[in-house]
């Protein structure tokens, strides 16, 4: 009896060792079948980069949404994006369904919220008018028929890494969107994918720099003779940075980017506070006369308003220099803008939000007769429909987004751009982690984004009645107050009429 316990006991025990081992050498199968799966797929950018490992992030992303739903962040309350809005965006690049199912998760009431005011009697969609391209330069010797209303921001290559310029340069072409380069000038990535380009001119004036750091007209030339570069943006300001220059950690400067920008390889690169050779506005139009003038093609400026009387300033030496010599757009940053690098002070609490400075800067050029001449572009947090909107309403004619299309490309905000360590490869130049994004199947995704944003801009336009987005006006709009009614729009900003000096008298209306 003995024995035959004895004997049960060893086999039993023989039994589960040889279990034991079976499972660990199937769990390490496994994992190793993973891996090679997570290696070879171009699908995630995390599983790429962290095979196995990069799995966890989707169980504990999924699980934390039910952790949070009911113990931390809800959907509308992380920053700088929520996850609602990153959300829509994954969506909206994935070309998947964009509905959302039970009722809105944003809550209707904050002071400042932009509510639009449908019409009883809504445009059919077999009356609504496709979008039309709008000329930006006219009188320029080329000017530019912009061809979409939503278009890509600055982001030098630097700051990003050599497939998400790719990327976005390849999915701006399939979108017919155009791509501003920053200000690190103009690589043949920007140029590989086909798509219409805006060359920035950053204080530094990277790629375009003589030997002491000022401007060559013989390398801006050779610039523009690219067809696809369609206009020159001067970079005043930065939303994200307003009074400092452009900040790259060493670390990023690899030794083909030191050639495009012209510096030494492996040191930081900074760009200098201020240009040196513009000290207010006459001197600022006489530099954008002159790139005008060397280039033939549209040029304007990008910058953050703080205070504004120099606007009004500007505008009179225009006048007094005729109609010809205004820029021929300017890009209204926001103070809550992106960035790859700043000063958490500027970044927090310098430079006026797109929701107060676009209303005014429309405001100005109306009053001095200009908003024909001079295209307004904004940025700042504009990535989804109804900001997109909101922006077009207030007065500007064009959008452009940074971080939406970081988010198009797998951004996952992890908030580490400026450390080269960036998990999703788009801003680190980690050849290991760039590994993860995939150039082909994310500019797809780039152009999803665009596509499907512009498309559910139009459905908000016939909603209000109108028969495309550029026809949405400030009356279109109500804004949210703090007892929670709301005022139309255009009480709160109403629209300003030509100043008598600078006649025909014209109301916007
Ligand atoms: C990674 C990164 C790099 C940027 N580089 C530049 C630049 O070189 N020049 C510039 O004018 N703005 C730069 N910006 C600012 C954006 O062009 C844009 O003005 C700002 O982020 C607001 O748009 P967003 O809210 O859609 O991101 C950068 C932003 C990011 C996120
Ligand atoms: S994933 Fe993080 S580090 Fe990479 S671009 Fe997005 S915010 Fe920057």
């Amino acid at each position: 009896m003995k024995l035959l316990f004895d004997n049960f006991m060893v086999n039993g025990l023989s039994f589960l060792s040889s279990a034991f081992i079976l499972l660990i050498g199937i769990g390490v199968l496994a994992i190793i079948v993973m891996f090679v799966i997570d290696i070879t797929q171009t699908q995630d950018a995390v599983r790429r980069n962290f095979p196995v490992l990069g799995r966890f992030r989707s169980l504990f992303t999924k699980l934390g949404e039910f952790f949070r739903q009911y113990f931390f962040a809800m959907d509308r309350e992380e920053l700088p994006f929520n996850r609602a809005e990153r959300e829509w965006i994954h969506r909206a690049a994935e070309g998947k369904d964009n509905t959302v199912a039970f009722g809105s998760s944003k809550i209707l009431t904050v002071p400042g919220t932009a509510i639009f005011v449908n019409c009883p009697f809504p445009t059919l969609d077999s009356d609504a008018i496709e979008v039309q391209p709008l000329r930006i330069g006219e009188g320029c010797e080329k000017p530019y028929d912009a061809p979409s209303f939503f278009n890509i921001s600055a982001m030098s290559y630097g700051a990003l890494s050599t497939p998400a310029v790719k990327a976005l340069s390849a999915g701006a072409k399939m979108a017919g969107c155009w791509m501003n380069t920053g200000e690190g000038g103009l690589s043949t990535h920007h140029l590989e994918g086909g798509a219409d380009i805006v060359f920035q001119i950053g204080t530094a004036k990277y790629g375009v720099r003589d030997d002491t750091g000022n401007l060559s007209d013989d390398k801006l030339r050779e610039v523009a003779a690219h067809d696809q570069v369609k206009m020159i943006e001067l970079k005043m300001s930065q939303g994200a940075k307003p009074g400092k220059g452009g900040i790259l950690p060493g670390s990023k400067v690899t030794a083909e980017i030191a050639a495009i920008r012209g510096i030494p390889e492996g040191q930081d690169s900074i760009s200098p506070n201020r240009h040196p050779e513009i000290n207010d506005a006459a001197s600022m139009l006489d530099m954008i006369n002159h790139i005008r003038a060397v280039t033939g093609k549209p040029v304007g400026f990008k910058a953050v308003l703080g205070s504004y009387g120099w606007l009004s300033e500007l505008a009179e030496e225009i006048h007094r220099r005729g109609l010809q010599s205004a820029p021929d757009f300017i890009t209204v940053d926001s103070g809550d803008g992106g960035t790859g690098a700043a000063p958490m002070p500027l970044m927090d609490n310098v430079g006026l939000v797109v929701r107060e400075s676009l209303p005014l800067v429309v405001d100005i050029l109306t009053e001095y007769g200009l908003r024909d001449r001079i295209k307004i572009i904004a940025s700042g947090k504009l990535v989804t429909p109804s900001e997109v909107a909101w922006a077009l309403a207030s007065g500007a004619d064009f959008i452009n987004s940074a971080r939406g299309f970081m988010f198009s490309l797998g951004c996952i905000q992890a908030l580490k751009c400026n450390k080269n360590t960036c998990p999703t490869g788009i801003t680190t130049h980690n050849k290991r982690l760039q590994n993860g994004l995939n150039p082909a199947e994310k500019s797809v995704k780039v152009a999803n984004f665009c596509k499907n944003l512009i498309h559910e801009v139009e459905i908000i336009s016939h909603s209000c009645g109108v028969g495309r987005p550029r026809l949405l006006k400030r009356k279109h709009v109500r804004i949210v107050l703090p007892d929670g009614t709301s005022v139309p729009m255009d009480e709160r900003f109403p629209y300003k009429n030509v100043l008598p000096d600078y006649a025909p008298h014209v109301v916007v209306s």
